[in-house]
């Protein structure tokens, strides 16, 4: 049967008010899941230069429904100056997953990255983070590669699989 379609939520740019939300739903991933390599969770002082580094190339976009912030995705430029790649991030809300939320940010960023005249979108992503390689497949973006033991997380090592799409199309 077809997923129903849920309607009742928001995709908006996020504010300084948004961050505590934001930082939530990370640390939860970085103290639960493989999904981010991190195994530290950002302090107030971290999660607050991780707000001022969003420079003019950045962006970040929250989802939101009636009672907060269910989910987020960021832009951020990739490595050194001089590569035109901009990384993409997106974390929802685990009680809210597969409604369909993780696409429409992705989507969002997409757009966004064209708009910011980059001409690749990548993303890294554990090698067994199924939904994660799943949702980046269903818009596009090919593997490019795998770093093998890429970080140590929860006592074992991890692999770490590179995708991308190209945003001149
Ligand atoms: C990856 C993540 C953002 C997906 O968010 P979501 O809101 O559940 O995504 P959607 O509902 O839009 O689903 C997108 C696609 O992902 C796939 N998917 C979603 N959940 C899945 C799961 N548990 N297992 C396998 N595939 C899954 C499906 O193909 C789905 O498309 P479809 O339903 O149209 O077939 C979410 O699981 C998450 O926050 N994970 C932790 C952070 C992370 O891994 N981010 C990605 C790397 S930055």
């Amino acid at each position: 049967m077809a997923k129903a379609a849920t309607k009742s939520f928001a995709i908006r740019p996020a504010t300084r008010d948004d961050l505590k939300a934001i930082v939530g739903l990370y640390n939860w991933a970085v103290n639960q899941t493989f999904a981010t390599i991190d195994s530290e969770p950002l302090d107030t002082e971290e999660a607050a230069a991780w707000w001022e580094a969003h420079g003019k190339r950045s962006y970040l976009l929250v989802a939101v429904e009636d009672h907060g912030v269910i989910g987020w995705a960021r832009l951020l430029p990739w490595k050194q100056r001089g590569f035109d790649v901009v990384e993409s991030l997106v974390y929802v809300d685990p009680v809210h997953h597969s409604r369909g939320i993780g696409s429409g940010l992705l989507k969002d960023l997409i757009k966004h990255a064209r708009g910011l005249g980059y001409r690749t979108i990548v993303a890294s992503i554990a090698k067994d983070n199924r939904a994660g390689l799943a949702l980046y497949s269903k818009l596009g973006f090919d593997h490019v590669g795998t770093i093998r033991d890429a970080a140590h997380k929860f006592d074992r090592w991890m692999d770490i699989t590179l995708v991308q799409k190209s945003l001149e199309s």
